[in-house]
């Protein structure tokens, strides 16, 4: 649709693909809520401005209300020439209501109209996120406090490096999704100014009360240049900022799962609601929900790539580029919100094989830094203690041996302080105590771990949402 009145400027109808390409309404008649309730809001206040009738008025909330009735049960007439949800509902509002409808566009252009959409849309989207995200950091929580105690391998390069407690593992990542969270209420407050009453551009040519219609629709201020009002977009990039790097979490998340799913590790086992079989091999279940849990995060950095594309070096004020923000910014909605309800669904189901992991975390080498340690405090200088256990470690390597197994002779050789010193040696070989020994704030050993169970138990309660 070109314009929506009798009377054009034109003198050809528009190409059939310049339509498709210009088209907007397969993708933004999600918007249709925001739509209906910002012209509400914008219609009460021309009237309260006497800028329209007050029959006019009513008579325009009667056919929004026609209008939003068709949207919600799905029975809304599309029209082929509807070029975006905007024009569709004013289309729509004067055919229920008459040439009545053809006031409802007054002191409003579809540029400030489209924006303010959006952020209504973005910021529900924000509050939305938090709550799925705080589901997900319920789920972790849940989990380390039942495997507070369960040792596991704890990995550097994928190697076993230092054995941890499996709470205090799946902790790690629900403090990356507390500070998702508040990714996300940052976004969210930056969706709390309202951009309409800017017009194309300029303002408008009226004394509207841009400040009525903020209250109405539950903005705390208004954007203060009418200018950056209908130009901005950063309000979606600071959500596709926290929705990129919350994914590239989830990401990681999905990867461990992965991992730990596989015979080679047989860490856990994942729920079958979030597993699927394969159809040649019965005898397989597949990790598929962790597999795209961790392929997902490109496509969200990418939209976030390409909304950045999109607006740097655009000329101010609004152009057509800007319609591309929203399939960048509906496909992260979506993604998101499969991604959290596949790691919280798995999460809460899976099944951890303490055997299977403690056994994994049993390696003794994995006591080499605590031999170290237990050589620094009997004042040997780190350095030259790190070079003792590596020999340590090189002779019962070429030996078949453990470091258990090395003989007080075995140790003398390498230093005689630690053969001096076997009892501690030897106590310092079990695994226990290489857990017990990470004592200080936010290591491994149980004391820590607990007092950081309390931290996110605190940290869940609080929120940092609205
Ligand atoms: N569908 C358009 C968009 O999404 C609405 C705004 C159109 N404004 C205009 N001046 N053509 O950006």
């Amino acid at each position: 649709m070109r314009t929506l009145t009798a009377v054009s400027r034109f003198h050809e109808p528009q190409h059939p693909d310049f339509q498709r390409l210009n088209s907007s309404i397969a993708f933004d008649r999600r918007l249709w809520p925001q739509d209906v309730a910002q012209s509400r809001a914008h219609v009460k206040m021309l009237a309260d401005r006497g800028i329209i009738a007050v029959g006019d008025r009513d008579a325009l909330l009667a056919g929004l209300d026609d209008v939003e009735a068709e949207l919600r049960e799905q029975r809304f007439p599309f029209a082929v020439g509807d070029e975006d949800i905007h024009m569709a509902i004013e289309r729509r509002l004067t055919e229920i209501a008459g040439p009545v409808g053809g006031r409802l566009h007054a002191a409003r252009s579809r540029n400030d109209q489209v924006v303010t959409d959006l952020a209504m849309y973005t910021r529900e989207r924000c509050v939305a996120a938090q709550e799925a995200i705080a589901a997900l950091m319920a789920a972790l929580l849940a989990r380390a406090q039942e495997h507070v105690d369960w040792p596991m391998p704890g990995y550097t390069h994928l190697q076993r490096a230092q054995p941890v407690y499996l709470g205090h593992h799946l902790l790690a990542y629900f403090w990356m999704l507390a500070r998702d969270r508040s990714r996300f209420a940052f976004a969210e407050s930056e969706c709390r100014r309202l951009p309409l009453g800017a017009g194309a551009l300029a303002g408008v040519n009226f004394d509207t009360d841009r400040r009525q219609v903020a209250s109405e629709l539950g903005f705390s201020d208004v954007v203060a240049n009418s200018i950056d009002a209908v130009s901005g977009r950063d309000f979606v990039l600071d959500f596709l900022s926290a929705a990129a790097t919350c994914a590239t979490h989830l990401s990681r998340l999905g990867s461990e799962l992965v991992l730990w799913s596989s015979a080679e590790f047989g860490f856990c086992e994942l729920p079958d609601a979030w597993s699927s079989g394969s159809s040649i091999m019965p005898q397989k279940k597949n990790p598929d929900a962790a597999e795209l849990l961790r392929a997902k995060a490109p496509r969200v950095v990418g939209h976030l790539s390409a909304l950045h594309g999109v607006m740097h070096a655009l000329p101010l004020t609004y152009n057509k580029d800007l319609q591309e923000d929203k399939e960048h910014l509906f496909d992260t909605v979506d993604t998101l919100d499969l991604e959290l309800a596949a790691a919280t669904g798995m999460i809460a189901g899976v099944r951890f094989d303490r055997a299977r992991l403690s056994e994994a975390a049993a390696d003794e080498m994995i006591a080499a830094t605590d031999i170290a340690d237990l050589l620094v405090r009997l004042d040997v200088p780190f350095r030259e203690a790190h070079g003792i256990v590596a020999g340590l470690v090189r002779t019962a390597l070429d030996a078949g041996q453990t470091l258990s197994q090395l003989t007080r002779e075995q140790l003398a050789a390498h230093s005689q302080v630690l053969a001096d010193h076997e009892g501690e040696y030897r106590s310092a070989l079990e695994q226990a105590s290489w857990l017990e020994s990470k004592v200080s704030e936010g290591g491994t050993s149980l004391a820590r771990v607990r007092e950081q169970l309390d931290l996110a138990r605190a940290e869940l309660e609080v929120g940092t949402g609205s």
